[in-house]
């Protein structure tokens, strides 16, 4: 990498040549080699893949330098922008003014009143899928992250758009085909073009139109229907007008809109939740501290949002699951104009990889970082913590939209779930990570419903 900046010499920073020695083990699970490297050659490197240079940062400062600070320097990196292949121009690959509008408008529905008239719906959904649960027959061994899929997207659509959607599981499996298909093009040197009928194009296509059915099937019913009474995110995104036009969203923003906020909507927070029932299954005295805390806070009724966000220690648990598997396990960034950063320098044309599942490693701010533990959540020690050492959602501007939803989203579940069973794993069932967008169990989770006394 060059050294020299205008006036002064920066100092090189340490250099991985992925493409010659590691392009293997990092294709195939990067966040691991990312963390690997981390511990190899410190808290900044350079990565040397096939036509592009990314660096990675585990350190709390640059982090904020790049999402905060001077975050009007950069833009979302090459693998984000590859997600408009499925979410179009939507929240989460838009940018400048245009960004800007969307999200204003999107805001308000996600405000503190909004999401707590919003939990009515989590609770419900769950019961819905506790009573299915219910006529299972004892002992039956089932895929717990299909049922956080469709219980997630099943909340999502009908509390964001107001939309049942019939068929959850086949739009949760066409959003994992996109989503291998999306990470394994940006991961491939050479690509064949979309429009070449090979195999993988074809399932790709296939998945496309699963999903863009689903969402337009979701706006004409709207358009249609009682689009008056409706008072959801759908129906704020649908009465916005352009300032100077006056025009409201086409149907293809509004497209790129919905299908933004469904997939970044419930994939995360399902992903979430399995990783949360795998940590309660491991670790016997947090789930039996987790349980006692339900019982007394709740004691049996029907949660109010105010009970749920009394659940602490609950809430400490998600913190240090989303710590250790982070469901957004990378975010990049690429500078839209030289930066220099700890006093290296940053050139235009590299891009920037900040993964949480290497931030929340770096031990400088987790002593021990492998160790699942809690108590690392208490109030007093995360005012203590620099806040970019945790960015499970981001941070910034960018910060996640929905971070409040999924919290409340991911206590409800847990809440209700948890007083009436215990989740057991299949004690032979491998689990293993695939880092896509999100970090989700390879092979599911396989478990037993165990009825609480
Ligand atoms: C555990 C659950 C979740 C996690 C870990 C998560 C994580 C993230 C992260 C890390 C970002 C920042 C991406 C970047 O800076 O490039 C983000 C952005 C976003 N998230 Fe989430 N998210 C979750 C749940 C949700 C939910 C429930 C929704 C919607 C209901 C949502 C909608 C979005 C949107 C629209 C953006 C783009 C925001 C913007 O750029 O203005 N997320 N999320």
């Amino acid at each position: 990498m060059s050294t020299t900046n205008k006036d002064k010499i920066l100092p090189v920073l340490p250099s991985v040549h992925w493409f010659l020695k590691g392009a293997p083990p990092m294709r195939a699970n990067p966040p691991l080699h990312l963390l690997e490297s981390h511990r190899k050659y410190g808290s900044i490197f350079d990565i040397h893949v096939p036509f592009r240079t990314y660096i990675s940062s585990w350190e709390p400062e640059h982090i904020k330098h790049i999402l905060v600070t001077n975050n009007r320097n950069y833009i979302k990196d090459p693998a984000t922008r590859k997600l408009s292949l499925l979410l179009g121009n939507g929240l989460l690959t838009s940018e400048g003014d245009f960004w800007r509008r969307q999200r204003r408008i999107s805001q308000p529905a996600f405000h503190k009143k909004r999401i707590e008239m919003m939990t009515e719906r989590m609770l419900s959904e769950t019961e819905a899928m506790l009573e299915k649960w219910g006529r299972k027959p004892p002992g039956e061994v089932f895929d717990l992250s299909d049922e956080m899929t469709v219980l997630t997207s099943n909340i999502a659509a009908k509390s964001l758009f107001g939309a049942d959607l019939d068929n959850n599981l086949e739009i949760g499996k066409a959003l994992l085909v996109s989503m291998r298909f999306i990470t394994a093009s940006f991961r491939k040197i050479f690509k064949l073009p979309l429009w070449l009928p090979t195999a993988t194009n074809r399932k790709f296509r296939q998945a496309y139109k699963i999903l863009d059915d689903s969402i337009q099937a979701i706006i004409t019913q709207r358009r249609k229907g009682a689009a008056e009474e409706a008072d959801d995110l759908l129906a704020m995104l649908m009465e916005a007008r352009d300032e100077e036009s006056g025009e409201g969203m086409t149907d293809k923003q509004l497209r790129d809109e919905l299908i933004t906020l469904f997939s970044a909507g419930h994939e995360t927070s399902a992903n979430g939740l399995n990783w949360t029932f795998y940590m309660l299954d491991k670790h016997p005295e947090v789930a039996q501290k987790v349980l006692t805390e339900i019982q007394e806070v709740i004691g049996g009724r029907r949660p109010e949002p105010a009970d749920l966000m009394r659940l602490t220690y609950t809430r400490q648990v998600l913190m240090e699951v989303m710590r250790l598997y982070p469901p957004a396990w990378a975010v990049g960034r690429e500078p839209l104009e030289e930066d220099e950063i700890d006093g290296y320098l940053i050139p235009k044309g590299t891009a920037f990889l900040i993964a949480p599942y290497v931030v929340h490693r770096n031990p400088a701010f987790w002593p021990e970082p492998e160790r699942f533990d809690p108590d690392r959540f208490e109030a007093e020690k995360v005012k203590e913590r620099h806040k970019f050492a945790y960015m499970p959602f981001g941070g910034g501007p960018r910060l996640c939209i929905g971070k409040d939803f999924a919290i409340m989203e991911m206590l409800a579940v847990l809440a209700l779930v948890l007083d009436k069973y215990e989740v057991k794993l299949e004690a032979t069932h491998p689990i293993e990570l695939e880092p896509l967008i999100t970090l989700r169990p390879l092979h599911g989770i396989r478990v037993q419903l165990h009825p609480r006394e």
